[in-house]
Parts: C-alpha cells; structure tokens; sequence
C-alpha cells in the first residue's frame, strides 16, 4: 500500500482519491448501509469482493473515491484500454449521503483528470429511469445520443 494518501481533485471539503486503506472502516460502514437502486431493488456494491489495494492498483478499471473528512462518500469506476474514449463503468453514493450533490461534484472532479491523461470523451450507459443519475450526468455535460431508442440511453460527455 502507498503511504501517501493519492489525490486527484478537491472541492472544498470533498476529495476524490484512489483508494485507499486510510478509509477502510467508513468504506465497509458504507456498504453496510446496502445499495437501493431504482424502484427500491437494492444491488451490490460493484466491487464488493475485490481489496482495496488491488483496486487502488489496477491500471486499466481504475476506482475513484469521494470523500469528505474521514468518511467515505461515494465511488466512481472507469475502464481505461483505449484512447481517446474513457467509459465510466459506475457510480454509487452511499445510501445515506445521496440527495446532496456528492455524485454531481465526483463527476466533475473526476472530468478533468481523464483529460489530463489524454482522453477527449467519457462515455456512459445509463438506465432511462434513472433520472437521478441521469440528473448528475446532464449536469456534467453528457449528452445523450437521442438516435437510441434503448432503456439504457447512452452518454458522451466531451472533455
Ligand atoms: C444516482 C446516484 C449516484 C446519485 O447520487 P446523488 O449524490 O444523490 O446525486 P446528486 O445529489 O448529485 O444529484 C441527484 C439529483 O437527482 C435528483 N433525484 C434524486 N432522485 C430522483 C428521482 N427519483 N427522480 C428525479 N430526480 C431525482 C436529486 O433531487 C438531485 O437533483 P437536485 O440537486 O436538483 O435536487 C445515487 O442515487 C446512487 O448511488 N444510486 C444507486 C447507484 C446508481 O444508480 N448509480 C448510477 C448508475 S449509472
């Protein structure tokens, strides 16, 4: 584990980090609190099984955290194989801190650190009633290609 706590963005309080073992109890307290998607079906947490370390190590799904002080707020995936196209895999908020803007301010930190790395877009599926997400997202400049006539609209958001 890096000794040093990776930041990639600040927003006030808020940070987006790489993972890390720093936050490890409010992480599983997070999980704890279980994930409700829409129309109240609760889903696992997407990488629920997998250690903190080796998401803070693989290069290619990179895992992104929001946090806020000591606690754990949120987490962000995205696959990075190819330029110059950055798909964002996921997002969750913890259950009890949605409704605040969190997601909305993790995307936004997230944005320009994928430019920084060389990618022109970020792209995301997003199921067409999940108007929350699709909320963040829209906030965040994505656009939805209107042609797809499919529940799961897609985005691209220009960086
Ligand atoms: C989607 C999700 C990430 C949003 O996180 P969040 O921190 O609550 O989002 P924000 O507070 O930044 O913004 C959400 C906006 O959607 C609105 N919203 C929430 N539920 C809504 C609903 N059912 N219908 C319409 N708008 C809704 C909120 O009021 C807010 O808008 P406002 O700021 O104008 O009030 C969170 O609900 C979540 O983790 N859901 C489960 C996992 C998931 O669906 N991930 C996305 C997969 S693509």
């Amino acid at each position: 584990m890096k000794s040093e706590l990776e930041i990639i963005g600040v927003e006030g309080a808020l940070r987006l980090i790489r993972p890390s073992r720093i936050y490890k109890c409010s992480y599983l307290r997070a999980q704890a609190e279980g994930e409700f998607g829409i129309e109240g079906e609760q889903v696992r947490w997407f990488n629920i099984g997998t250690t903190i370390d080796a998401m803070a190590e693989n290069p290619v799904r990179r895992v992104f955290w929001l946090v806020n002080g000591k606690d754990f707020i949120g987490e962000v995936s995205v696959t990075c194989l190819e330029m110059p196209v950055a798909p964002i895999t996921y997002y969750c908020i913890r259950e009890s801190q949605r409704g605040r803007g969190f997601a909305t301010v993790m995307l936004r930190l997230l944005l320009p650190y994928l430019k920084e790395l060389g990618y022109s877009v970020a792209n995301l599926w997003i199921y067409h009633k999940n108007l929350a997400s699709r909320k963040v997202a829209e906030r965040n400049g994505a656009v939805a290609d209107a042609t797809d006539p499919s529940i799961n609209i897609h985005y691209d958001i220009k960086l």
